[in-house]
């Protein structure tokens, strides 16, 4: 690594499987004895670390960095490197729309970080973007940016090759991590203070599937819920087709588990379900949720949601408004269909025009936030445990933040020597997008 190298930036878009890989390049920079810049204009080395899900995280990666090309031109010491996804679908491509990059990293090169960043410069430009052999990636230092609550990987990429997502091209095949390694990693994490943990996959419901160690996502869960002083398990995302009836068993029955579950349904029409190749109707993912309801009554539903997938009638898009009517989620994260390269659904006929596709995301933004609200207001005058994350940013000295078992951020009046703990909070004001409580002693 260059001595004159010091302070680094890492700027993150996208997903929580982002957010973790960014703690991974700051501990693995940490332990190089580089330090944190505050701000891009300190940095001697800034990596973007990006998204490729959808179009629209594509442009504003290439309007982000686009905004560093003067701070390169003030300091042309200063490193750019660009990591995630699409560094790995672009490649060295991306020195077309930003010569002024000198490094590209793909997801399995973090590892390599400082050999690669000692050797990048103005005239060795590289695109370092191979999928490893049995890359160890999991085991790398991880800054953890908070204590109480951490992401740990229990697998990489997806088999699934949903037709519309570019996932499976970027992250590669699935790979599971062993067992140990994982209770190893959060037997750690829980010695330094963590509570709550949330086990990152693109499909968690296959967990174990390639390897031989008869340790399924249940087996895992069970192990976990064991572990002494932590208090928490979450994990996203579940993939409806692979929830199983011992999965859900094995979450009702496990106190540790959360009441809460991230079930994307993408579309109600299965029709669209199977042009998306997603394995399941909307029947089988309705008869999901019920047994979910039935041994877990509060259990906070989530969901994804694709509109103007190609070929999506109006009748399509009704049954998919009625499924968030009829279901009720708690929140929902939905998305106009945007077309992926390699992808299938690229080729499928039937695109629909922007502007349709805009009013039907915007309806259905427009009644989910209804329904949150609703659902948030019918949880007044209730008592829900919160295991406490830190000081409330918002709402100013004295308040507390945390998260409720079914996720949803809690802020109320206590002492900062709460953060860590598990308390009770009465809720006296549901709100759009969070609730506020009073601390039951
Ligand atoms: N267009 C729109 N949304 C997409 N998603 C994935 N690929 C696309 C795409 N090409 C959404 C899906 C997925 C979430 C992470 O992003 O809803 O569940
Ligand atoms: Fe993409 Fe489907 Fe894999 Fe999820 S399950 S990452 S939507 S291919």
């Amino acid at each position: 690594m260059r001595s004159t190298m010091k302070r680094f930036k890492v700027l993150t878009f996208g997903c929580q499987m982002n957010e973790h890989d960014s703690e991974k390049m700051s501990g693995v920079l940490t332990a190089e004895g580089m330090v944190k810049a505050g701000s891009p204009e300190d940095a001697d080395l800034i990596i973007i670390n990006t998204c490729s899900i959808r179009e629209k995280a594509e442009q504003k990666f290439y309007s982000e960095v686009g905004k560093l090309r003067q701070l390169k031109a003030d300091n042309p010491s200063l490193v750019i490197a660009v990591s995630g996804c699409i560094a790995q679908q672009e490649g060295a491509k991306i020195l077309r729309r930003a010569p002024f990059v000198d490094l590209i990293f793909g997801n399995q090169n973090i590892k390599d970080l400082p050999g690669l960043i000692g050797s990048a410069g103005i005239d060795t430009k590289k695109a370092a973007t191979d999928f490893a052999d049995g890359y160890e990636h999991a085991l790398l230092p991880a800054e953890r940016e908070g204590a109480v609550s951490s992401f740990v990987n229990i697998m990489y990429g997806c088999d699934n090759f949903c037709s519309y997502c570019v996932v499976p091209y970027v992250r590669g095949r699935e790979k599971s991590r062993k067992p140990e390694d994982i209770i190893t990693e959060i037997e750690k994490l829980v010695e330094s203070g963590c509570r709550e943990v949330t086990l990152l996959g693109q499909n968690v419901n296959s967990y174990g599937r390639r390897l031989d160690t008869g340790c399924g996502f249940p087996e895992l869960l069970k192990r976990l819920d064991k572990l002494a002083g932590l208090e928490r398990i979450r994990f996203v995302t579940s993939h409806p087709r692979d929830l199983s009836d011992e999965l859900i068993e094995a979450m009702a029955g496990l106190p540790k588990v959360c009441e809460c579950l991230h079930l994307p349904v993408q579309s109600a029409s299965d029709r669209m379900l199977e042009a998306m190749n997603r394995g399941y109707t909307f029947n089988d993912y309705m008869r999901k949720v019920e047994k979910l309801r039935n041994l877990m009554p509060d259990i906070a539903l989530t969901t994804d949601i694709i509109v103007g997938f190609p070929g999506e009638t109006d009748e399509d898009y009704e049954a998919t408004v009625k499924a968030l009517e009829d279901i009720r989620y708690e929140g929902i994260f939905s998305f106009k269909y945007s077309k992926r390269p390699n992808t299938k659904a690229v080729v499928m006929p039937g695109h629909l025009p922007e502007d349709v596709k805009a009013a039907r995301l915007d309806r259905v933004i427009d009644l989910q936030n209804a329904i949150t609200e609703e659902n948030n207001k019918a949880m007044e005058e209730s008592v829900v445990e919160v295991l406490v994350e830190g000081g409330d940013k918002t709402g100013g000295q004295g308040r507390l933040s945390g998260k409720s078992r079914g996720g949803k951020t809690v802020n109320f009046e206590g002492d900062l020597s709460l953060v860590g703990t598990l308390v009770k909070v009465k809720v006296t004001e549901g709100k759009k997008h969070s609730l506020s409580g009073k601390l039951v002693v």
